[in-house]
């Protein structure tokens, strides 16, 4: 796997990162082993996970720990944790996971938002250490911000975060679901006092465009004010998280049953996935590899992070690295609207 460096780090990370958050709750623990090992065989080093994965799973099972507290004993086992490089994130964690489901187990979604930690000083002090914990390491390769929070100010968080890079428990800090002003205003902050900026952003990107003005919650998808400001701000790198949408690109009733379906589905997204199923089958891959390949070449270039729920689907996905794309080909992908 190539190497892409991170921002303008002078460090240089897989160009893939391996999405940890189902490890523990959704993948068991010999499967996550099998999938960590199977990604830092084929050259892969980036791995991505959060204080509060995966909560939302199962019925009560799991409040958030379980992926960190995977990846800590994957790479106590396995003695390489200088060997990965390693993010996590601080700030969506559920205050009180274990309230937030009636006697069945059924989560209050309405209550989520309000029950989020959110970015306090105290919140990422607490939430550094009790990862640091579970991660069984004395430190964090890069520690994003999960969301955006409108109530602490940002010279309070960036202050903190800047403290612990002083303090050798963080090496780089990136924020993810931040609007584009949101990441710029942090960045002049912290440089008026010469702190740390965010070398990365963390965004919900993948091949079809969501509708106008489509509200996905606290989440944040990319849009062109971001692609914009990253081609001229190379010190921060883009992350996709949910490339694939949750896999519906090769699948229609999957596609029909995706929660978020209503914000994709126009003529647009039709016209894409017409063209992208086009291509995939004269390249004989699946659509969902061609999407994955298709952010492998993007520019302004980004670091994929792989989502999977099985072996088969990570092996599957991984294939996306060994397709080239033409210049030509990456036009007619992007160009392509309704
Ligand atoms: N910063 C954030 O707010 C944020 C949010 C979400 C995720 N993330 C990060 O991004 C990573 C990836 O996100 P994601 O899981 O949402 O990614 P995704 O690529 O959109 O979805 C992954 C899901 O798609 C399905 N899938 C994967 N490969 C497939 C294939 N080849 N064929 C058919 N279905 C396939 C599986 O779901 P089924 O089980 O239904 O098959 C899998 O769990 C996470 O692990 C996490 O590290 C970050």
């Amino acid at each position: 796997m190539n190497k892409v460096e991170l921002g303008k780090t002078g460090v240089f990370v897989s160009q893939a990162s391996l999405g940890c958050m189902l490890m523990g709750s959704v993948i068991d623990r010999k499967d996550s082993f099998t999938a960590l090992d199977r990604f830092v065989e084929i050259g892969g080093d980036f791995l991505d996970t959060a204080n509060c994965y995966a909560w939302w799973i199962g019925k009560g099972e799991f409040i958030g720990d379980e992926s960190e507290t995977i990846l800590g004993q994957w790479m106590k086992a396995r003695g390489n944790r200088n060997r990965v490089f390693l993010a996590t994130k601080v700030g969506a964690r559920l205050r009180n996971p274990r309230a937030i489901r009636d006697g069945d187990g059924n989560v209050f979604w309405d209550r989520v938002e309000a029950d989020r930690e959110f970015l306090a000083p105290q919140v990422i002090r607490r939430g550094v250490e009790d990862s640091l914990r579970r991660l069984q390491t004395d430190y964090i390769d890069l520690y994003y911000a999960h969301i955006d929070d409108r109530v602490t100010p940002l010279e309070e968080t960036l202050s903190t975060f800047d403290a612990l890079i002083n303090e050798g428990k963080v090496r780089y800090i990136g924020c993810s679901n931040f609007r584009t002003w949101r990441l710029e205003r942090a960045n002049q902050i912290s440089k008026t006092y010469s702190g740390a900026g965010f070398v990365a952003i963390q965004q919900q990107y993948s091949y079809l465009h969501p509708k106008a003005g489509a509200d996905f919650g606290v989440s944040v998808n990319v849009d062109d004010e971001l692609l914009d400001y990253l081609k001229s701000n190379e010190e921060v790198t883009l992350l996709p998280y949910s490339p694939l949408l949750k896999g519906i690109y090769d699948d229609e009733k999957k596609r029909e049953a995706y929660y978020n379906w209503h914000l994709f589905n126009n003529d647009d997204a039709r016209a894409r996935l017409k063209v992208l199923s086009g291509m995939a089958k004269e390249l004989n891959i699946s659509n969902n590899q061609l999407v994955l390949a298709w952010l492998f070449h993007h520019q302004p270039r980004t670091i994929p992070i792989l989502g999977f729920s099985s072996l088969d689907q990570l092996d599957h996905n991984l294939k996306a690295l060994d397709v080239s794309l033409s210049e030509e080909q990456m036009s007619i992908l992007n160009k392509t609207s309704a």
